[in-house]
């Protein structure tokens, strides 16, 4: 990462706001975005896909897929050799494999590259749960959001919802406590906040409260280039 391209990153567990917060601001700033969690989801879409599951596999899937993000009206749309996956790689079932396959060491050196490539001028707005600590230790901002499981799920909940898809509440609490702790207990890169980080619990603030919050933090470490 060539240090005078400034870099964001945006940690914290699944359903926090990170995504949100990231499309947001990197649309008002003008900045690109890594969606990180994306790339483990479509590592783990083609592994489902081809019923794969030993780690060699994995690891040349997560090096090999062929993947790219197009800017449609403000979103990422993303595509899988050429195929629009951008709504079948946010599955609960492909979040799940995700976390699974996340702990595999080979498969995050794989994609470690890859992500890494996202840091170009103007900017970059990582999100993820290893952003600050591993990928882009060298960020000028880092920030870890949080939420309680029960505020996330409801978002999540929201989320399935508002796309017509059908969800269960307290199967989805279930499901991202088990995620939590899959993230935090793995010993590859686990989800722990950067030493430097600074630490914003979003439970009871909105999501506009959470992009003002991080404007006003970027504008103190970036200056007016952001403003
Ligand atoms: O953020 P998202 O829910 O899309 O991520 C899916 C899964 O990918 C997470 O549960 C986590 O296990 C994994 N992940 C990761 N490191 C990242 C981003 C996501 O391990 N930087």
């Amino acid at each position: 990462m060539s240090a005078s391209v400034p870099v964001i990153t945006l940690d914290g567990p699944g359903g926090a706001g990170k995504g949100t917060v990231c499309l947001l601001l990197a649309n008002k700033l003008g900045w690109h975005m890594l969606d990180s969690g994306s790339l483990y989801r479509l590592t783990a879409l083609e592994a489902l896909r081809k019923d794969v599951r030993k780690e060699p596999q994995l690891i040349e899937i997560a090096k090999k897929m062929d993947i790219e993000y197009v800017p449609v009206k403000g979103q990422l749309q993303v595509l899988l050799d050429g195929r629009e996956v951008t709504d079948a790689i946010r599955a609960e079932a492909v979040g799940s494999r995700a976390s699974e396959i996340a702990a595999i060491a080979g498969v995050r050196q794989a994609l470690l590259e890859r992500q890494r490539a996202f840091a170009v001028a103007p900017g970059l707005l990582a999100d993820g749960r290893d952003m600050g600590t591993v990928v882009f230790p060298q960020a000028q901002l880092k920030i870890f959001l949080t939420a309680s499981p029960e505020e996330r799920a409801k978002r999540r909940y929201k989320q399935l919802k508002e796309k017509g898809i059908d969800a269960n509440l307290p199967e989805l609490v279930a499901e991202l406590k088990a995620r939590d702790k899959r993230d935090c207990e793995r010993s590859a890169a686990p989800l722990k906040a950067a030493a430097d980080a600074i630490l914003l619990d979003t439970t009871e603030m909105s999501i506009e409260q959470v992009v003002e919050q991080v404007m006003q933090l970027a504008s103190q470490r970036f200056g007016s280039s952001v403003a």
